[in-house]
C-alpha cells in the first residue's frame, strides 16, 4: 500500500501548482494526476454538476489504486469534499482559503481574496471567514475568465493583465496589502500580479501548506513511500498539447501523459 500512488484531482491544470509542492515535500511518492480540462471551469457551474463531474474522476483515480486523494481545487473542495470523505474509504486532502496566514501578514488590516464564485458561495469559505477574519477587512473578488486563460497557457497575455488590473487595482487602492490566491490556477498568474501592483503586496498561495498536510496524513496512516523510482501519470480530458505545455514547465522528471474521454 505504501508504494501505491497519491491521486491529485483538479478541474484542469491549476492543481499542478500543488503537485509541484507535493513533489518537493514527498519526493518518493508516485502520483496520478487527473485534469478535467474539457469540463473546466467548474467555478461557475451549478454545484450538483461540478460534484458529479468530480466524483467520476475520483472513482477513476481510486481504480488506479490511489492510497490518498488531494483535491487540488478550491472549488471542488468547497462543493464536494464532505461527500467524498463520507463515501470513499481513503483519506482526502482539500484546499482551504488561506485567510489565517493572511491575517498574520497584513499590516494595513485589509486582505483581498481572489477565487471562483463556487468557492465564495461554499460553506467552507464562510466558516473560514468567521473563524479567522476577526479585526481585518476582507475584500472578495471572483476571478471571472482567469482560469480559462491559464488553461490555454495565456497567463502572461495582455488579456490576463487587463483582467487582473480590473480585479485587483480597486482593492489595492483601498489599502489591501495581502492577497489570498483562492484558486489553484492563480499561482500561474503570481508574477503578473506582483508586476501590476503599484506597491509590493504579499501574495499567499496555500500549496506548500497543503503539501505539508499531505505529508502529515500519509505519516499518520503509515502510508509514506520510500521507493526511489516513483512514477508520474497524467490524464486529461482536454487537449494533450495544452496539458503537455504546462506539464513540461512543471515537471523535472519523466512522465506519462494520456488523453482520456470521460
Ligand atoms: N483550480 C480550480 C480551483 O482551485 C479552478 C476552478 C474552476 O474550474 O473554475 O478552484
Amino acid at each position: 500500500m505504501q508504494n501505491t500512488p497519491i491521486g491529485i484531482f483538479d478541474s484542469g491544470v491549476g492543481g499542478l501548482s500543488v503537485l509541484k509542492e507535493i513533489r518537493k515535500s514527498l519526493p518518493n511518492e508516485s502520483i496520478v494526476y487527473f485534469a478535467d480540462s474539457a469540463n473546466c471551469p467548474y467555478g461557475s457551474k451549478v454545484e450538483a454538476q461540478a460534484q458529479a463531474l468530480a466524483r467520476e474522476k475520483i472513482e477513476f483515480l481510486l481504480e488506479q489504486g490511489c492510497k490518498l486523494i488531494v483535491i487540488a481545487c478550491n472549488t471542488v473542495t468547497a462543493v464536494a469534499i464532505d461527500e467524498f470523505r463520507s463515501v470513499f474509504g481513503v483519506p482526502f486532502i482539500g484546499m482551504e482559503p488561506a485567510l489565517k496566514p493572511a491575517t498574520f501578514q497584513t499590516k494595513t488590516g485589509k486582505i483581498g481574496v481572489l477565487a471562483t464564485e463556487n468557492t465564495f458561495n461554499g460553506r467552507l469559505f464562510k466558516q473560514t471567514l468567521e473563524k479567522y477574519a476577526n479585526g481585518v477587512e476582507v475584500f472578495v473578488q471572483p476571478g471571472f475568465g482567469l482560469v480559462e486563460l491559464v488553461e490555454k497557457g495565456e497567463h502572461k497575455s495582455k488579456k490576463a493583465r487587463r483582467l487582473l488590473e480590473k480585479y485587483l487595482l480597486p482593492m489595492i487602492e483601498q489599502g489591501v496589502d495581502t492577497l489570498v490566491l483562492g484558486c489553484t490556477h492563480y499561482p500561474f498568474l503570481k508574477e503578473m500580479i506582483e508586476k501590476i501592483a503599484p506597491q509590493p503586496i504579499a501574495v499567499i498561495d496555500p500549496s506548500s501548506a497543503v503539501a505539508a498536510q499531505t505529508k502529515r496524513i500519509l505519516c499518520e496512516f503509515n502510508l509514506c513511500s520510500e521507493q526511489n523510482n516513483p512514477t508520474f501519470s497524467f490524464y486529461t480530458t482536454g487537449e494533450k498539447i495544452n496539458a503537455d505545455r504546462i506539464l513540461s514547465q512543471t515537471m523535472n522528471h519523466p512522465y506519462h501523459l494520456k488523453q482520456i474521454k470521460r
